[in-house]
């Protein structure tokens, strides 16, 4: 079985529902406390051991490879400055040369679209698809749940988690058949089902595991929801060759793509720091008692 060593990011989306900062600033460099919703998902997909980034941008989006770079007028200006640690945990930070890659979506087709993009970078192995508006907190990483799941029963896996029935029609969902601990059969998946139709309340986070014949079913272009070429779709079709786990992860996800989830996020996280936290609780507080 081939192991997961490269991980895509999608980050060529409109992000309308962030608009209108969402029009200069991309929304995958929104901050979440003090770093980029991008920083996040990288650091979690390098902790589970991904050794290759694959982001697929767009027009707009040029930021992200300025932040993955050095700065050098920064880096002397700490240095000169003796702000050690800071410098450090700046370079920490960095991709090592030649870890990374940028591959451009033209125009934003849908999400299988983006993905297709990068196949040739991918090449003929698994690979890890993580959407950076989604973090996730947990005990491991999620993307690395998913790859040890792969590990045990190999396929293609997509990390689920419950949602209310009333909320099934926002997302992506699965149709489980059987479970064994987090380890769900599935046998379908449809993406935004009309209110009242969805197979079950698991939907779909934003965490894939996949085999590169995906790749053979996203050139097709078929459009599906909206107008775009969905990777839900080409997952369904995939699935009538191989093997689907969902896998319903550990952890605490926040949609950073939508305004509330995105402060959630910003106060959850907040208040994880301790070198933040009693400070926001501080600050927060009087927010929270006045309503
Ligand atoms: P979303 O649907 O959440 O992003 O896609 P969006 O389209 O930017 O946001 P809204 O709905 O208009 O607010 C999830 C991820 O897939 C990327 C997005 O950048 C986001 O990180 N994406 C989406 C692409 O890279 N290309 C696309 O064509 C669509």
């Amino acid at each position: 079985m081939k192991r997961v060593r490269k991980a895509i990011f999608p980050v060529a989306g409109l992000g309308t529902r962030m608009l209108p900062a969402a029009k200069t600033v991309a929304k995958e460099m929104l901050p979440v406390v003090d770093r980029p919703l991008i920083h996040h998902v990288i650091a979690e997909a390098r902790a589970a051991g991904i050794e290759h980034f694959v982001l697929v941008t767009g027009r707009g989006k040029t930021a992200m490879e300025d932040y993955f770079d050095h700065h050098v007028e920064l880096e002397e200006t700490l240095k000169a400055k003796g702000k050690t640690e800071l410098l450090d945990a700046l370079l920490a930070d960095l991709p090592k040369e030649g870890e990374i890659s940028y591959v451009r979506q033209m125009a934003p087709h849908g999400l299988g679209h983006a993905v297709w993009c990068a196949r040739d970078i991918i090449g003929d192995e698994p690979f890890a698809v993580l959407l950076p508006d989604v973090i996730v907190d947990g005990p491991t990483p999620c993307i690395g749940q998913a790859i040890e799941a792969y590990n045990q029963v190999g396929g293609n896996i997509v990390v689920v988690e419950p949602v209310p029935e009333s909320e099934t029609h926002k997302y992506g969902v699965v149709t489980p058949v059987s479970r064994d601990g987090r380890l769900i059969k599935m046998s379908g998946m449809v993406e935004k089902p009309p209110q009242g139709t969805a197979p079950s309340n698991l939907s779909v986070l934003g965490r894939y595991v996949l085999q590169p014949e995906i790749f053979d079913i996203l050139s097709e272009r078929q459009r599906g929801a909206g107008g775009e070429i969905q990777l839900t779709d080409a997952m369904a079709k995939l699935m009538q060759t191989q093997a689907f786990h969902a896998y319903d992860y550990e952890g605490e996800s926040y949609d950073c793509g939508d305004r509330i989830g995105w402060l959630r996020a910003n106060v959850a996280l907040t208040l994880k720091r301790p070198d933040l936290e009693s400070a926001a609780r501080a600050a927060l507080a009087p927010l929270l008692g006045a309503k």
